[in-house]
């Protein structure tokens, strides 16, 4: 799933020369420190003169720090410009929307059209992406740690992030700011994958459902809260049902998305994430909950 040390996007992995060049620095300077304070309690037994005094006090606690600071200012500085510039013109664009506890998806096409998912990406490869950031509730934040830095998603601003993945792969994304029960239950999939298969997903998930039946969906209200595009169902509460047996996780990378866990899900949401804001529907009979499950499943 990678971590930030084992970058896999431009960002992640400047951020991670930075990460190893402040540890190299850090460690030689202890070294330093630790043979003096040894110097100083075994070998030097002399009284040193007020001079060799006032040089070493100098030395060693003003013009040296300044100069080891100065430099690893400059080295991380340097590395600004590069991890704070937009994507270019045309990139792709993508707007997520934190809620406790899952991530609202939106691509944003160049013809103006949106294709809506949840708690999933797929970014092609050597590309730049552009995200748009929101929050609908708390503060969350958004994090890809193999790909790059964390922005904050907070209520009411909209904050930018661009990344741009440099290596084929699933990586796990999550929120990276403490946001109530569920919090660390609140992760997602981002499949860094060739253009052209990219592209075929994306074309895909702009598709409408194809299954047909799903009566308890709508008899239930289902539709009240989430949308499945292509049916009547097109509540906007919820996440986007549309191609949910297509996706890695349910539940925002909690569970596999197979009929087994749908079901589990539907029956207790709350038993499975504390807090979740939708109804259990426990109460439905067997035939009903499988029903449901396995017309989930198959919305591929
Ligand atoms: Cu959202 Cu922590």
């Amino acid at each position: 799933m990678g971590s930030a040390l084992e970058p896999a996007g431009r960002d992640a992995s400047h951020l991670a020369q930075l990460f190893w060049g402040l540890t190299i620095g850090a460690f030689v300077i202890w070294l330093a420190v630790v043979a003096l304070a040894l110097y100083g309690g075994y070998a030097a037994h002399k009284q040193h003169g007020p001079s060799t005094v006032r040089r070493l006090i100098i030395g060693g606690g003003v013009i040296f720090p300044v100069i080891v600071l100065t430099g690893l200012l400059t080295f991380s500085l340097s590395m600004l410009p590069g991890l704070l510039a937009p994507a270019p013109e045309g990139s792709l664009k993508i707007h997520v929307t934190g809620y406790q506890w899952w991530w609202r998806v939106e691509y944003l096409r160049d013809d103006g059209t949106r294709v809506e998912l949840a708690n999933e990406l797929h970014l092609p490869v050597g590309a730049p992406v552009e995200f748009e950031l929101e929050s609908r509730d708390v503060i969350h934040s958004f994090w890809i740690a193999p790909l790059g830095g964390k922005v904050d998603m907070i209520p009411g601003r909209r904050t930018r992030l661009r990344l741009e993945p440099t290596r084929v792969g699933t990586y796990r994304g999550v929120c990276a700011e403490y946001c109530g029960a569920s919090h660390a239950l609140m992760a997602f999939y981002v499949v860094v994958e060739e253009q052209e298969a990219f592209e075929r997903w994306l074309a895909h998930q702009a598709q409408p459902a194809s299954a047909q039946g799903g009566e308890p969906f709508f008899s239930n209200g289902c539709g009240a809260c989430h949308a499945v595009r292509g049916t009547r169902a097109d509540g906007k509460v919820g996440p986007d049902l549309t191609h949910v047996g297509s996706r890695l996780s349910i539940g925002a990378g909690t569970l596999a998305a197979d009929a087994a866990s749908l079901r589990r899900w539907i029956q207790n949401p709350k038993h499975l994430k504390p807090s979740a804001l939708m109804p259990a529907f426990g109460m439905l009979p067997e035939t009903e909950l499988d029903g449901l499950a396995s017309w989930l499943e198959s919305l591929r």
